[in-house]
């Protein structure tokens, strides 16, 4: 397992960003225990409808907040009240904000009775935590998905696990300078553009391809813009068959390891008819067109060693600045300017445009 140190990222192990922790539906008032960055967590849905992300270990003697089924305050049900969070071992109650606010046989309660919590956001039938190693609030917003759900002839994704991988992220996010894969592993035939353009914490992949299989007319051609929203969302516009939108995303399990999620939206109709079992149904099938294409990513991921150095040729995309763009996710915030200094702007890999398609 290759880490953060080995492909000297920076000073943090864990990138700083959002990353998804669950799908909605894992959120309840029955606490769940998750591993993320590196952390035990602990996820719950408190009485006012709102998640919270908070550290695993109650701060008082380090009982797990959610591995206990057997505890009375478990068994009574006790243990989520309003927005807060009880210790099934001693019964230590903590807000909304990890404050410790009741210990039932003392009123005296220590300051530093504090769980750590995350900056939780519940969106798109997803929740996501923001992690930051030096602590800091956000610093960019949790994208918002394009605006696609729940929208008006749109469907909204099922969101598809791809699995615990042994690779490090950035890995994946080399996927963004990879003009070299798309004919080989996707299908694509006759490339047309293929550039990426870096915009601080952003950075953006153009392409134009025909395609094997996925276009209706031999001649079409694909168009798509694909873009990093930090360090783990990669979110694509695509125009087929129908309007869809990607979401792949990742999180890091522990330094090296990471779970993988893949969703798709898309758009049936222009809003004015209802949404019917059938177009669903199309909807449905069209995500796992896309939940294959990505699998094809996948089965590399899975088997491949890691690479710490490509051997990059000159037709090959700019892996290194897309690195050199990842590192500033492990690199303290007062050193990023200098970062998105040495990336910012656009890379042209390829372009085969005509002058009325450049326009
Ligand atoms: S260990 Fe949590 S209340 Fe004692
Ligand atoms: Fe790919």
């Amino acid at each position: 397992m290759a880490t953060s140190s080995d492909y000297r990222l920076g000073e943090f192990a864990f990138p700083r960003g959002w990353f998804m922790v669950g799908e909605s539906a894992e959120a309840t008032n029955s606490p769940k225990a998750m591993r993320y960055l590196g952390q035990d967590m602990v996820m719950y849905r408190g009485e006012s409808g709102k998640v919270y992300v908070t550290e695993a270990y109650c701060p008082h003697m380090g009982a797990h907040l959610a591995k206990n089924t057997t505890s009375y305050i478990v068994r009574d049900g006790e243990q989520i009240e309003g927005d807060s969070i009880r210790c099934p071992f001693h019964g230590w109650q903590f807000g909304p904000d990890g404050a410790c606010k009741n210990i039932p046989y003392s009123d005296f309660v220590p300051k530093a009775a504090k769980l750590k919590t995350f900056p939780v956001v519940e969106r798109a039938g997803t929740v996501w935590i923001w992690h930051d190693p030096e602590g800091l609030e956000p610093n960019f917003d949790l994208p918002d998905f394009g605006g696609h759900y729940d929208a008006p002839g749109w469907v909204n994704w099922k969101i598809d696990f791809m699995g615990d991988l042994d690779i490090h992220p950035i890995e994946v996010v080399d996927n963004m300078a990879d003009y070299g894969h798309f004919v080989p592993i996707h299908g694509a035939k006759d490339f047309v553009y293929f550039a990426n353009e870096f915009k601080d914490h952003i950075v953006h992949q153009y392409y134009a391809a025909g395609h094997r299989t996925l276009v209706t007319n031999p001649d079409d051609v694909l168009t798509l813009d694909t873009w990093y929203t930090g360090p783990s969302i990669l979110q694509s516009e695509m125009e087929g068959t129908f309007n869809s939108f990607i979401l792949i995303t990742h999180t890091p399990i522990e330094d090296g390891k990471i779970r993988v999620w893949h969703g798709l939206m898309v758009q049936v109709n222009d809003g004015s008819a209802p949404v019917t079992d059938e177009l669903r149904e199309a909807a449905l099938q069209y995500q796992e067109g896309s939940r294959l294409a990505f699998a094809q990513d996948v089965e590399i991921w899975q088997n491949k060693k890691a690479c710490l150095n490509p051997l990059v040729i000159p037709s090959d995309g700019p892996y290194g600045k897309v690195r050199t763009w990842y590192k500033q996710f492990y690199t303290s915030r007062d050193k990023t300017p200098d970062l998105h200094k040495r990336t910012n702007g656009l890379h042209v890999t390829l372009d085969k445009r005509d002058s009325t398609q450049a326009a």
